[in-house]
């Protein structure tokens, strides 16, 4: 593959908590080429929400390597990091991380202000038309359903043009026609400013629009001799009516 713009090599994420060391993402190795569109999916709980956070630089690999446009992201400091996101990434989370004291527009207008832009409000404007929010520009994220909340965080993450647009479950929330809008505006990124794009989903039409799908299963690439073995193992202590924790005990 030429020129990948994604580079995750042996990518690892445990944290430690209270009940002790979690090892979330066990060694995640892909490329994503330049306006590739990536559908990541996988039972709840498999990590992809962890692996977005990954990819976007919110959280920090504890091994292995995750590299965006060339540049390795674990040597960067903070600031680095952060402007490195905004001038390259737009990032939709799956609880949406809207500011509770700024209306739809401010939320939208705030990264392209940021971003030195001197008409950030009026593009901001046209961002919310294009997600069906024109009426709900002077709302509080209180005053908006989950749906227009979400559209209100696509519209935000979409407004700079990122070279790489992260969404986790960005369909999740909304119903047919809305939905279809939606994948409408995101493929539109990639055909009109050629943005590469990840998206979590659950959704199979919109996994079905993607170039290809990365499967994760426990931490790992679906496929992966790691979990088919775990895969395998639970299968056989399924016969003998074992836990079903044991997919999580036959991975360790
Ligand atoms: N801060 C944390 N500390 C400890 N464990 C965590 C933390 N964040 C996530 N996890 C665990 O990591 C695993 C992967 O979580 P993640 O949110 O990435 O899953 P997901 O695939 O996005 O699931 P869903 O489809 O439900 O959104 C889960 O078992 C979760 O409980
Ligand atoms: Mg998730």
């Amino acid at each position: 593959m030429t020129d990948p713009i994604l580079v995750l090599d042996d990518a690892r994420l445990s944290l430690d908590g209270n009940a002790g060391r979690v090892d979330i993402l066990r060694g995640i190795t892909f490329d994503v080429a330049r306006g590739e569109t990536v559908g990541l999916v996988g039972p709840s709980g498999s990590g992809k929400s962890s692996l977005l956070m990954l990819i976007g630089g919110l959280e920090r690999a504890t091994g292995g390597r995750v590299s965006v446009l060339g540049r390795d992201l674990g040597p960067m400091g903070e600031d680095a990091l952060a402007r490195f996101r905004r001038d390259n990434m737009g990032v939709v989370f799956q609880s949406f991380h809207l500011i509770p004291t700024m209306t739809a527009l401010e939320n939208v207008a705030t990264p392209l202000e940021l971003a030195g832009a001197p008409d950030a409000f009026e593009r901001a404007e046209a961002e919310l038309a294009a997600v069906g929010l024109a009426s709900r520009a002077h709302h509080y994220p209180a005053q908006m359903s989950g749906g227009e909340q979400q559209r209100t965080a696509l519209a935000r993450a979409a407004a700079p043009r990122p070279a790489i647009l992260l969404a986790d479950e960005p369909t999740g929330n909304l119903d047919g026609p809305t939905g279809e809008a939606i994948m409408g505006l995101l493929f539109g990124l990639r055909d009109r400013h050629g943005a590469t794009l990840i998206l979590v989903t659950h959704a199979p039409e919109l996994a079905a629009r993607c170039d290809r799908t990365v499967r994760l299963e426990d931490g790992r690439l679906a496929g992966t001799p790691a979990a088919s073995a775990a895969r395998d193992a639970a299968a056989r202590d399924e016969g003998r009516g074992a836990r079903p924790d044991a997919l999580t005990a036959a991975a360790e």
